[in-house]
């Protein structure tokens, strides 16, 4: 599909996310080796959690809307065939670790995107805790005894910490990750909330074998990555007012939002209150005032790593140059984000320069609306129409269905407020 996106005057009103990804994902997996019957409200509706949902009801748990009927920690049973993640590496990786505690063997497989991603990075740590585990295809699983250890992560990546605390709820001993730099918690905060036995210290987290978890009742909270879309457009688009409703602030995940508002964003919190033990609020968005180059460094990049591609629109509009470096990870999400992010704003006129981890954006450049390719990846898609929105003319985004990823009301999204 090619969505086509004309400039805003304008963008006013207030939206509803779509429930954040990352607890949705972790929901229906630990809801399912749950003791009994979970309730968990506003689950995403994007293809990534439908993929998570597909492949714990393929390993025998039943999961009807916001009930997910756990099977308890030695429940699941082998599913008949490989289990398909789709495009999802959170799916993959979080079911990698899960998978590879289990007595039975199981295959993970997924789209081409999905294939091409490293999962060395889980494999490796998991056979350290004595799982079996191999990769390319990725098999995990069929042997009982795990033993826990202290893996210190060369890259920081939720994804892997939650495979192997989730590996670590079954291992005898301690399993610890310590992480360069520290990445969202939700599992952390999720399994803490159903009993596990779980200790954060720093950068340092570890779990302790555990014989079974309390069922959830949640409410998901307002994906903060989605949001980040509309802080970005709502600063650059003159006289808007954007109002986002019950969206998680956790500070793992909300660094984005800060990084803004010192370069001169307007984004103000409103009602903070507590959902699920996340912290949410409304985010009010005005246009920006005069706003500085920005500086993204290793040490932020981490936290803000899916926010980036959004990033890089508002980097056009900034006058100097901005430098946005310790984002090579950027090149193993669902695409080359750094490239395909590049290709886009150099076709609308940007002053872009893509490095090995990042870019150099000189601003402000006028975009120009054009013809750009969203390389199936939705974060590229999502941005790209962004920077359509404060382009001249017409921008004509190309497979701009993938947006349904992760936020598939994105382009009703986008109609409502302009
Ligand atoms: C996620 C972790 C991050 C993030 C992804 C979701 C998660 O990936 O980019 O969109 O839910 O744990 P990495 O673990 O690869 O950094």
């Amino acid at each position: 599909m090619i969505a086509t996106v004309r400039p805003a005057r304008k963008l006013e009103g207030a939206i509803t996310l779509p429930g954040d990804k990352s607890i949705s994902h972790r929901a229906l997996i630990f809801g399912s080796i749950a003791s009994g019957e979970s309730r968990v409200r506003g689950l995403s509706a994007g293809a990534d959690v439908k993929s998570t949902a597909g492949c714990m009801r393929a390993l025998g748990v039943d999961i009807e809307d916001s009930t997910i009927s756990g099977v308890g920690m030695r429940g699941l049973r082998a599913a008949s065939a490989p289990l398909d993640c789709g495009n999802s590496g959170t799916t993959m990786r979080l079911l990698a670790g899960l998978l590879a505690a289990q007595a039975f063997a199981s295959e993970l497989n997924g789209d081409e995107s999905l294939s091409r991603r490293p999962m060395d990075r889980v494999v490796v740590p998991l056979r350290e805790m004595g799982a079996h585990a191999t990769w390319p295809p990725l098999r995990v699983g069929g042997r009982a005894e795990l033993q826990g250890f202290e893996y210190k992560a060369p890259v920081p990546s939720a994804q892997v910490k939650s495979a192997l605390l989730l590996a670590g709820l079954y291992a005898d001993g301690v399993m610890a990750v310590i992480e360069p730099v520290r990445t969202r918690d939700h599992t952390e905060v999720m399994l803490a909330a159903m009993g596990a036995g779980v200790t954060v210290n720093g950068p340092r987290v570890e779990v302790g074998r555990t014989e079974s978890l309390e069922p959830l009742d949640i409410d998901v909270p307002g994906d903060f990555s989605a949001a980040a879309f509309w802080l970005v457009a709502g600063g650059l688009v003159e006289s808007s007012d954007v109002r986002l409703v019950g969206v998680g602030v956790n500070p793992t995940r909300a660094a984005f939002a800060d990084l803004l508002a010192s370069v001169g964003f307007r984004v103000l919190r409103a009602k903070p209150r507590l959902v699920a033990n996340e912290p949410v609020a409304d985010l009010e968005i005005k246009p920006a005032g005069e706003l500085h180059p920005l500086r993204v460094d290793g040490g932020i990049a981490a936290q803000m790593m899916d926010e980036l591609p959004v990033l890089a629109v508002a980097a056009t509009q900034i006058a100097g140059t901005s430098v946005i470096t310790g984002a090579g990870e950027l090149r193993v999400k669902e695409s080359d984000r750094l490239s395909a992010m590049e290709a886009g704003l150099t076709a609308m006129g940007a002053d872009i320069e893509v490095r090995d981890d990042g870019w150099i954006i000189n601003g402000p450049r006028r975009l120009e609306g054009a013809r750009v390719d969203s390389v199936g990846d939705h974060r590229v898609a999502m941005a790209l129409a962004i920077a359509g929105l404060i382009a001249d003319g017409k921008t004509e985004i190309e497979g701009a269905e993938c947006v349904d990823i992760s936020y598939p009301g994105f382009f009703d999204h986008l109609e409502y407020l302009c």
